[in-house]
């Protein structure tokens, strides 16, 4: 039977697939979001005051989501402590993109970004004020005036060093303004995709009692965020674990640029946590051991505040020439304790606890021992910057996936390319966030009928649900996780060459392959956290393979891809998206490409020509 928005809630039993029948609860929306981190919620609460009928699906509550980790501020291009114009912006990103971005969705980004900062200021965000009242702007590494050729811009605007905090508590706040229902501590299992390959919806798992529910929509927006957790050292929550990606893989379609993920220079060595970059742009700068500023011989102008790739390489070939602090000659020094404690106690308030607690150091007269950690993933769920999936269909390499969209972290729009700028990330949530939404309000007809479920809709999240619930193998999750993220730390790192990558591989392959012999101890459907690790564990291990076969795939540096047996950036062969497809079944990863976008959006600015990225 057909139903209109909302009104059907009914209860049924999913028919036995292990002994256990589950209980079914259906849902009716027009939009379904998945994950409440800052772009989920800003697309909720867009979808909402649009008046559709909209629910958001979130693993945790949204005030812990990932976003709130989020230090250092969001860029947008407001001029208020000098000269700045979003063409400057733009510029900036593709050459930090290393001209993997497509052009036309930057263009979007830093040119609707200066009013997705006032909105959010309208909404409430307490950001940090001049001394004029304006809100306050600090560098952030690439960021620059005149295309280049300019001082530093300030451009990052900061709630002190938590931003993030500040936003979501207040995108949460707004979303509770409108009448966006909230499914909290839901994990979202798998997508419901039909015979057309169009999305209608997704399965997902109430953690507090194990109900299975399948929420129908018009349109399914993911915003699950990264899957930093693949990986053994990064800054990223545990709950990181890119759920949204893997469900895409499952559903048959590719994620891209998956083999560009980001080390941010500075993570507390030893513990991972996030020292912001906003420290250097406060004037911090890192030391190694014979007390050097070294990234004046890598980055002669930007030193310091260089692209988060630059900075992560210099680091660790100093920390490989032997020049690495420490007992062990394998970490660096970063130094805010030349700094006037009034200012880290205004704008540095978070890493001054942060180094207390994680690294025992009182950064107003000791340095913070730091070291490269995974922080962003580059890759993801293709979408254009409507934030519509796109697949390739035999020509056609930006074909729409019916009914599905993606945004925030979990998507590849493509704006950061092979190397994202520090906070352009906060930016890319609200823009893209809102950009979903509007397109969601211009394309959804309201108050109109949706057609039945194909009969098989749940099938491939609960048989996967009752496979891993069921386990009975000899291995441990936690024992084939660890194993993935060691494998991934060292094969898949700052640096990358052939052969390490070849092995990386084999092994991730071969750990992929012994999933099949996972043991799950708890059989239970309350809070059941043994069963969810291994969920997420099973989402993580596809991600893994397709980043470190697109790593071994892509011979040619560019970003955060550093080959050291193809140390070139190649635009030749290699100015394009990889997307990879991946067979659940079968262990196996196929890669594909799709052209980069060279249009921009407006003739108000032109394409912008590759160059050496040099800083
Ligand atoms: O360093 C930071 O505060 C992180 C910002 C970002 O990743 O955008």
């Amino acid at each position: 039977m057909a139903s209109a928005n909302g009104k059907a809630k009914a209860s049924s039993t999913a028919p036995a697939v292990n002994g256990t029948a589950y209980k079914v609860v259906d849902h009716t929306y027009d939009v379904i979001v998945v994950g409440a981190g800052g772009a989920g919620l800003r697309a909720t609460l867009g979808c909402a005051e649009a008046g559709l009928k909209t629910a958001c699906i979130t693993k945790v509550f949204p005030t812990r989501s990932h976003t709130v980790a989020a230090q250092g501020g969001v860029a947008a291009s407001l001029g208020n402590m000098g000269p700045d114009n979003w063409r400057w912006h733009m510029f900036d990103t593709v050459k930090g993109s290393d001209w993997l971005g497509d052009q036309d969705s930057i263009e979007y980004l830093c040119r609707n970004a200066p009013a997705a900062v006032y909105e959010l200021e309208h909404y409430g965000v307490p950001f940090s004020r001049t001394e004029d009242g304006k809100i306050y702007q600090r560098p952030f590494g690439g960021m620059t005036t005149e295309f280049g050729e300019g001082p530093p811009a300030q451009r990052t605007c900061a709630a002190a060093d938590r931003t993030g905090h500040a936003m979501l508590h207040t995108l949460y706040g707004q979303s509770l303004r409108y009448s966006a229902e909230f499914f909290i501590e839901y994990f979202a299992l798998d997508l419901m995709m039909d015979q057309d390959g169009a999305c209608r919806g997704v399965v997902a798992m109430c953690l507090d009692d194990g109900a299975i529910h399948r929420f129908r929509a018009k349109r399914t927006i993911l915003a699950t965020g990264g899957y930093g957790r693949a990986y053994f050292s990064c800054t990223s929550a545990h709950t990181c674990t890119g759920d949204g990606n893997a469900m895409v893989l499952r559903a048959g379609l590719p994620l891209q640029d998956m083999e560009f993920v980001q080390f941010h220079p500075t993570g507390i060595y030893g513990a991972g946590v996030l020292i912001t970059e906003g420290a250097r742009g406060e004037g911090g700068y890192l030391t190694n051991s014979k007390g050097e500023r070294f990234m004046e011989r890598y980055a002669p102008h930007a030193k310091d505040l260089a692209s988060r790739d630059v900075v992560s390489r210099s680091m660790t070939i100093e920390i490989r020439e032997g020049r690495g602090v420490g007992a062990e000659n394998d970490h660096i020094y970063l130094h805010l304790d030349h700094l006037d404690p009034k200012i880290l106690a205004e704008r540095l308030p978070g890493i001054t606890e942060n180094a207390k607690v994680f690294a025992g150091v009182d950064l107003r007269r000791q340095p913070i021992p730091v070291l490269p950690t995974v922080h962003y993933n580059m890759g993801g769920i293709p979408t254009n910057y409507h934030g519509e999936v796109l697949t390739r269909k035999g020509d056609d390499p930006d074909a729409i996936v019916p009914g599905l969209m993606a945004i925030g972290e979990a998507a590849c729009v493509s704006v950061h390319g092979a190397n994202r700028l520090g906070s352009n990330s906060l930016i890319d949530l609200v823009v893209f966030g809102r950009a979903a939404a509007l397109r969601c309000a211009a394309t959804i007809e309201k108050n109109t009928a949706q057609p039945d479920l194909p009969k098989s809709a749940d099938a491939l999240a609960l048989s996967r649900l009752d496979k891993f619930r069921f386990a009975k193998g000899g291995t441990p999750t936690a024992a084939l996780r660890l194993k993935m993220q060691k494998i991934m730390q060292t094969n898949c790192a700052v640096f990358r060459d052939g052969p390490v990558l070849k092995e990386g591989v084999e092994k991730i392959s071969k750990v992929w392959q012994e999933s099949a012999d996972i043991n799950v101890t708890d059989r239970s459907l309350i809070w059941n956290s043994d069963l969810i690790e291994t969920l997420e564990f099973d989402n993580l291990i596809s991600q893994a393979a397709v980043t470190v076969v697109g790593a071994e795939a892509r011979q040619e540096s560019r970003g955060a891809h550093a080959r050291e047996d193809f140390p070139k950036r190649d635009d030749v062969k290699w100015m394009k998206h990889t997307l990879a497809f991946a067979d659940d079944r079968k262990k196996t990863v196929t890669l594909d490409d799709r052209p980069v976008h060279k249009n921009t959006l407006t003739n108000e600015i032109s394409y912008i020509e590759p160059k050496a990225r040099v800083y």
